[in-house]
């Protein structure tokens, strides 16, 4: 845990004058990104249950980011799907939290409702997203107290809270070159000249190992390899100086040498900059290299939370067990078959009474787990997780 009194990040360039007070920030920018704001009417019309943006919002210990009984629902023909249901976590500055679960359970909806990017029929109906830039002042703010569309949720999105996703063209317009891209929102997020943000636009490109960035600047996205992709949409999430960034599955799709070398440029932008990342994947290999917390979600629920090596050694829920099992080993010939999680995750409209893993647990407690639901409580003093077996 960073307890020690921390200056605000260092400028990564010397020309960038970012406007290093988050408070000020937040409610002087202009319109930005617009295919980013989701821009639904249902997102800003979900319950307000925040007091938000006046520096009371409870906050766990230091951290930057502090989520907290977050509800997104999509509210379709067929009914209403909980997709996230309830979910609470705590990000600590400088530090990675993994978010690990099978596909369908909330992991995406979960990093989109941050920053108010669902999109319809998806609204948020309750919860507390606590944002506390400089945990040492305590002086947080519910994003949730903010309007979807509001000049504070535009300054926030792509200047403090950056996202990078899966397919990366689904952060750029296939209509303008790569330097017009990078000039707007660093036009949007800093006080810098046009050749400020042209020269820190060519670093950028530089930075994340793309060849020829002067170059690179004046071409369109699809000149550009899926490679190259990816590291232009980290150098356009990263050249704001985020103080936090949300990557989804962001090496999903690449080659095992490209994905090392992301991760590995992701690791040296967080130690530069002490910037919290939030890296939601399904891979636990990636997991083991880049997290130090993990949470564990199942149905729209967190189910287990705590340290990276806890999680790897003393797992305590059988749904965080059963994932660990279905790794890949090393040793594991490609003939075996690999072991996976018996049966198929519930749809979230079809959402098991009691414990929502109990059809496919196997230390299933008749007459408890499917008649109650188990709380997320402390099993010790690093781990918490949602299960009877560890009840007192
Ligand atoms: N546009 C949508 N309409 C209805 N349901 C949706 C929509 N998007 C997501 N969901 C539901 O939300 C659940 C969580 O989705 P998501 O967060 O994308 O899962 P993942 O963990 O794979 O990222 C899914 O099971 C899906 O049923
Ligand atoms: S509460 Fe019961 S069904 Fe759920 S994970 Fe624990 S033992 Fe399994
Ligand atoms: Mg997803």
């Amino acid at each position: 845990m960073t307890t020690e009194t921390r200056e605000p990040p260092a400028p990564l360039d010397s020309g960038f004058r970012r406007n290093d007070d988050a408070s000020a920030r937040i409610g002087d920018a202009s319109a930005r990104n617009d295919d980013m704001s989701g821009g639904d009417d249902g997102v800003s019309a979900r319950n307000d249950v925040a007091s938000g943006g006046n520096g009371d919002s409870p906050v766990a210990g230091d951290a930057i980011l502090s989520v907290r009984g977050l509800e997104t629902q999509f509210f379709t023909d067929e009914g209403i799907v909980r997709a996230v249901d309830g979910v609470d976590f705590d990000v600590l500055p400088g530090t990675t939290m993994g978010i690990v679960g099978e596909s369908g359970c909330g992991k995406s909806i979960t990093a989109k409702s941050i920053l108010q990017i669902v999109e319809a029929p998806g609204r948020i109906i309750n919860g507390e997203i606590s944002y506390n830039p400089r945990p040492e002042t305590n002086s947080s703010t519910d994003l949730l107290s903010f309007d979807a569309n509001s000049n504070e949720m535009r300054a926030i999105r792509g200047g403090e809270i950056s996202m990078i996703f899966q397919e990366p063209m689904t952060s750029f317009s296939g209509l303008h070159t790569f330097g017009n891209q990078i000039d707007e929102t660093l036009r949007l997020h800093t006080n810098l000249t046009k050749q400020e943000r042209f020269d820190l636009g060519v670093d950028w490109l530089a930075r994340v190992g793309i060849p020829n960035p002067t170059q690179r600047m004046h071409e369109y996205p699809f000149r550009f390899s899926g490679g190259q992709l990816q590291r232009a949409m980290i150098a356009m999430a990263m050249c704001t100086n985020p103080r936090v960034l949300i990557a989804d599955e962001p090496t999903t799709a690449l080659d095992v040498t490209t994905q090392a070398q992301i991760l590995d440029l992701l690791q040296r932008m967080q130690e530069e900059n002490d910037m919290a990342i939030l890296f939601i994947t399904h891979d636990l290999g990636v997991i083991s290299e880049i997290a130090d917390e993990v949470t564990v979600m199942y149905l729209g629920k967190v189910v287990e939370t705590g340290p990276v090596f806890s999680f790897f050694d003393e797992p305590k829920h059988p749904y965080s067990k059963a994932l660990l099992t279905s790794i890949p080993s090393m040793f594991t010939s490609s003939r075996e078959r690999l072991p996976s999680i018996s049966g198929s995750i519930p749809h979230p409209q079809n959402r098991p009474m009691g414990c929502a893993f109990h059809p496919r647990c196997q230390s299933f407690m008749e007459g408890t787990c499917d008649v109650r639901e188990p709380e997320l409580a402390s099993v010790n003093e690093a781990q918490e997780v949602s299960c009877f077996l560890y009840e007192e």
